[in-house]
């Protein structure tokens, strides 16, 4: 039976013999990218060189990457969900497209000299068209000329068909691949499209050959790429003819470590087995990010505020499987052991890894004893409400006075059969939130001294000024810092060449336009993914809380800012740029005034 070790080593062997070069996988920790948390999928790395850079490595390259996704966390638990897996990916920068990469993927699933999975068992998808794109007759006429039949080819539209890797960048149709998971073999005309829940997805080819700039404009990339991923976990399961993820070796000795642990063998009992996944799952993941060279560690902003509420959920859940005291380091040690030989920095790291998630345990344990205790003592006055509701402003007293998490009072409310209410909760919080950034602004925001008009003024013109850039200079002017004083604002930006005189004066003047406009300046407050989701800008290595205030202005520019801004643009006066000059490499500094 092969293992999850032997098919990464076998991905990577059949692609070089098809001349790929192996890349090797990077950080978990993106970098440069304000948009994702962690690196996603097995692409993100290579952004640039989708979009038109050349790879020293050459035009096909393969690797398998670590990746973290915590948009389905509260899904971990089921059979099939995880926060933290491993692609697989293969890349052609320009060189082959749809024919041939379909023909790789054909022939390393099912030839007998690699995985040799059963053709009968695999079915396919391939974009159906749309505006931005044509029915993909292509991808379709490749797999039928392998012998795929026409009721194993579903043509679906972009919700499924359609991939990219935030709201921004490198994208394009895709065809995926699925293999059977019902009893049997599938039945004739079963496939993606009739038949979702049969079917489980194992690989991915994106054909990126667009780059979504904005909202309304998508352009075509200079060359057509190929972009695969493959779920590593999700085949060896498949491989291995088992029916859950959680069943491969992948978490074999983590679950066995748990079950040791808590004196409880796994699939004795339902609730408890999931309690079994969560923590081993998100021990795993935790494992990941703290052994990565570029670790975040455990707190309340960022990626850092995921770490530390995936080490929670593990603990809570240990808990409920009677395990006492700190534990997280012994199924943390098997994670280590386990996967140093692909990911050497886990047993580079391994004494950072158990220490921090024993230190961010301890404080936890002693933070869930008051809070279930204080909870304990609310209950019989929260079980007298008959609608069995328990108010968000206690919730938030909770959270407030002990540190006691939202998702751990729903849970702990749940299990006394009551709810909480949430939008009081989220209110209350958001106010709190509110008050805290205010009074810690000054620190954070770009050195800005004062909240006296006129830096206010220049803290407006500032977000007018990068809008002005990116529309002459393009998109890869992002901030690279800011610094406001009453008699000027400074302005650092990614650029590569100093800035042209007919440049500067088409900034200065769109600039001077939009305060002629005299736009509206409003703010909302919005959850961070919202507020990426309606476009607003966001900041170059900022750790965001969860709610952000975006500041739009007219229709000239969006941005999460925690502010203040005046309230119309007219009110800024003459702008005008003094100087353009280096600041460091790759990076232009901007003096400008009002007047
Ligand atoms: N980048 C593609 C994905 O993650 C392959 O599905």
């Amino acid at each position: 039976m092969i293992t999850i070790h032997e098919l990464r080593s076998k991905y990577i062997e059949f692609f070089k013999s098809k001349g790929h070069a192996e890349i090797s996988g990077k950080s978990l920790i993106p970098e440069n990218d304000p948009t994702v948390l962690f690196n996603s999928a097995g692409m993100q790395p290579l952004v640039p060189y989708l979009l038109g850079e050349s790879h020293p490595s050459g035009k096909r390259l393969v690797d398998f990457q670590k990746c973290v996704r915590t948009g389905d966390i509260e899904e971990v638990g089921d059979e099939s969900h995880l926060t933290c897996f491993e692609m697989l990916g293969n890349w052609s920068l320009g060189d082959y497209f749809k024919k041939e990469s379909i023909a790789y993927s054909w022939e390393f699933l099912t030839s007998p000299n690699w995985l040799a999975l059963d053709p009968r068992m695999i079915s396919v998808t391939v974009f159906q068209g749309d505006e931005n794109a044509p029915r993909d007759d292509t991808s379709a006429e490749a797999w039928a000329s392998l012998g795929v039949p026409a009721d194993r080819i579903a043509y679906l539209g972009a919700a499924d068909n359609w991939w990219s890797a935030g709201l921004t960048g490198p994208c394009g149709p895709d065809s995926e691949i699925f293999f059977y998971i019902g009893e049997g073999l599938p039945p004739a005309g079963s496939n993606k499209g009739s038949d979702p829940k049969a079917w489980m997805e194992i690989w991915n080819n994106v054909f990126m050959e667009f780059n979504r700039v904005d909202e309304r404009t998508l352009v075509r990339l200079p060359a057509q790429n190929v972009d695969t991923g493959m779920g590593l976990e999700r085949t060896v399961c498949i491989l291995q003819g088992k029916r859950s993820v959680y069943d491969t070796e992948a978490f074999g000795p983590i679950i066995a470590a748990i079950e040791s642990l808590a004196g409880y063998k796994y699939r004795s009992d339902p609730e408890k087995d999931r309690s079994v996944r969560i923590i081993s799952d998100h021990i795993r993941t935790a494992t990941f990010i703290l052994g990565d060279p570029k670790a975040v560690m455990p707190s309340n902003v960022g990626a850092g505020y995921v770490l530390r509420r995936i080490i929670r959920r593990a603990v809570r859940h240990g808990r409920k499987l009677g395990i006492e005291g700190a534990f997280l380091s012994k199924p943390a040690a098997v994670v280590v052991d386990n996967f140093s030989g692909p990911f050497p920095e886990l047993a580079q790291n391994r004494a950072r890894v158990l220490d921090e998630l024993s230190k961010e345990e301890e404080k936890f344990l002693e933070t869930l004893v008051k809070g279930e205790h204080e909870f304990e003592k609310m209950l019989p006055n929260l079980l007298k409400n008959p609608q069995r509701i328990m108010s968000g402003r206690l919730a938030f007293k909770l959270y407030d006075t002990y540190g006691f998490p939202i998702e751990l009072t729903e849970e702990l409310a749940g299990e006394s059969g009551m709810k909480v209410n949430r939008p009081e909760f989220d209110e209350a919080y958001k106010k709190h939130q509110e008050l805290s950034r205010a009074g810690s602004e000054q620190l954070f925001k770009g050195g800005m001294a004062d909240h006296s008009d006129v830096s206010t003024k220049y803290h407006t013109a500032t977000h007018l000024l990068q809008q002005a850039l990116t529309i002459v200079l393009g998109d890869h002017v992002a901030q690279k810092g800011s610094n406001i004083t009453t008699e000027r604002l400074r302005f650092d930006f990614a650029h590569g060449a100093p800035m042209t005189k007919e440049e500067l004066e088409r900034v200065e003047k769109i600039v001077n336009e939009q305060i002629a406009r005299d736009l509206p300046v409003t703010m909302t407050m919005m959850k961070l993914d919202e507020a990426k989701a309606y476009g607003a800008r966001a900041l170059f290595g900022e750790k965001y809380e969860e709610t952000v205030k975006v500041y739009t202005m007219g229709d000239f520019s969006k941005e999460v800012c925690g502010g203040p801004h005046v309230e119309r643009t007219g009110l800024l006066g003459k702008f005008r740029i003094q100087k353009e000059q280096s600041s460091s490499s790759g990076v232009r500094r901007i003096y400008a005034v009002l007047e």
